[in-house]
């Protein structure tokens, strides 16, 4: 399959510090999505992960060295962040991280970092108190300000037994922001723990449509590719959310960090989002099928001397009309996507009262529109208090920005 990161190439830095040994889960994430990846180790991280056990699972040469002749020969440092598409440091330590902000190259892997002209994306890791230091907050803003970007670092316990930021970001974060980078969105990466505000909360999507079985190999469906859902997936993860995704059959890469659970009918659609309630938000963006065969055939139904086949219809459970309005459990926002060809505004605002919702996405599906499929979105919020419209957005952006109304909506965790 296909995914965000097939044949692109990643040079990964991997500076010293505790964290490192997170940097190979990195490299195995990064593989198996069918990215090239290359690495350079400081000599502070041979102190902490092998040069063997890098290039066992990069499946490439390991460069450690400035000054090697066989090195420079077969590929200099300049040559090695050409080849590259996205240079990534993890961890980044405190000193790599001001040997970048001031420039200073002498060793390979901030020479390479100097020489580059791609995009540079850091996971710092570093005790509590070296994190905080006025020194290392200057590197950062500087290195900001030269358009680095920053992934974590998270709150947590840490190897030297203090608690506070300084933790690496988990690999799956680092993977979603590479993933973002590529997939050329502007996902606000996690920096300290403010920009992630989702932090303690469980957020649940549903995306994609569903298929309802007439016989064992056929089925009634729509043209729901489930972009939009995943995107949320992956803003909600951005934003530090605990993600859960149910989704029916699509094509499109599971969102790293999103907990998936593959669903094909509404009924089931339904079970699994039950059964993974309570949470704090539920966003509701999956098309699905309005009714069901009432007695889908056990057997291929054939066609022949009985004539047509007589399908009776059911109606499917509203799932988020369901959730909207359960007694216990409801979610504390309730989100609804009106997919509509005409009276766009009006019908939503019926369907907010209809399913008893907190916010619909009103967006237009008309076939000239070219949503259904395709990678744009224009969407209205409309809610009890009134309707925003959004300008024409990527369906990343969509999801970004709602992500973080909602975010905002609901308020910091108490
Ligand atoms: N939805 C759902 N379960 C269903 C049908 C719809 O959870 N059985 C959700 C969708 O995920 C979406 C919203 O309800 O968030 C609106 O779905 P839509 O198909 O536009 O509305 P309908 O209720 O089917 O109304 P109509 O077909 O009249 O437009």
């Amino acid at each position: 399959m296909m995914t965000t990161l097939s044949g692109r190439s990643v040079l990964l830095i991997i500076g010293g510090g505790i964290a490192a040994y997170k940097s190979l889960e990195l490299i195995r994430l990064l593989k198996q999505r069918q990215a090239k990846v290359t690495a350079i180790m400081t000599k502070a991280a041979a102190e902490f992960v092998t040069q063997l056990s890098v290039a066992s699972l990069t499946a490439e040469k390991v460069y450690t060295d400035l000054f090697s002749l066989t090195d420079e020969v077969e590929m200099g440092h300049i040559e090695l962040s050409r080849a590259a598409d996205l240079l990534v440091v993890a961890p980044a330590s405190a000193d790599l991280m001001a040997k970048m902000a001031q420039g200073l190259a002498n060793d390979l892997a901030s020479t390479t970092l100097l020489a580059t002209d791609k995009k540079i994306l850091i996971a710092p890791a570093m005790n509590v108190r070296m994190w905080q230091h006025p020194a290392t907050m200057r590197n950062l803003a500087t290195l900001k300000g030269d358009g680095v970007r920053v992934v974590g670092p998270n709150d947590g316990e840490m190897a030297c037994g203090e608690y506070g930021p300084g933790r690496m970001a988990e690999p799956v974060e680092i993977l979603a922001a590479i993933e973002a980078h590529f997939a050329g969105s502007a996902v606000p990466l996690a920096g300290a723990t403010a920009t992630r505000p989702l932090t303690g909360r469980r957020v649940l999507i549903t995306a994609g449509p569903t298929h309802e079985p007439i016989d064992p190999v056929r089925y009634i469906a729509n043209r729901s590719s489930g972009k939009q859902g995943y995107a949320l997936a992956e803003a909600a993860v951005a934003l530090g959310a605990e993600t859960i995704l149910v989704s029916g059959p699509v094509h499109v890469p599971i969102p790293p960090g999103a907990q998936m659970m593959p669903v094909e009918t509404a009924a089931e659609m339904l079970k699994t989002v039950e059964s993974e309630l309570p949470v704090d938000i539920a966003i509701f963006a999956a098309a699905v099928a309005d009714w069901r065969v009432a007695d889908a055939a056990d057997q291929k139904i054939k066609k022949g001397s009985g004539g047509l086949p007589d399908l009776k219809l059911a109606e499917n459970p509203d799932i988020l009309k369901t959730v909207a309005g359960a007694k216990t459990k409801r979610p504390k926002l309730v989100v609804g996507f009106a997919a509509e060809t005409e009276n766009v505004i009006a019908n939503a605002k019926a369907k907010l009262a209809k399913k008893g919702c907190d916010l619909i996405i009103a967006n237009d599906v008309s076939a000239d529109k070219g949503v259904m499929g395709g990678d744009k979105n224009t969407v209205h919020l409309v809610s009890a208090s009134g309707v925003e419209s959004w300008p024409e957005l990527s369906k990343q952006e969509v999801a970004q920005r709602l992500m973080a109304e909602l975010a905002r909506r609901l308020g910091a965790k108490s």
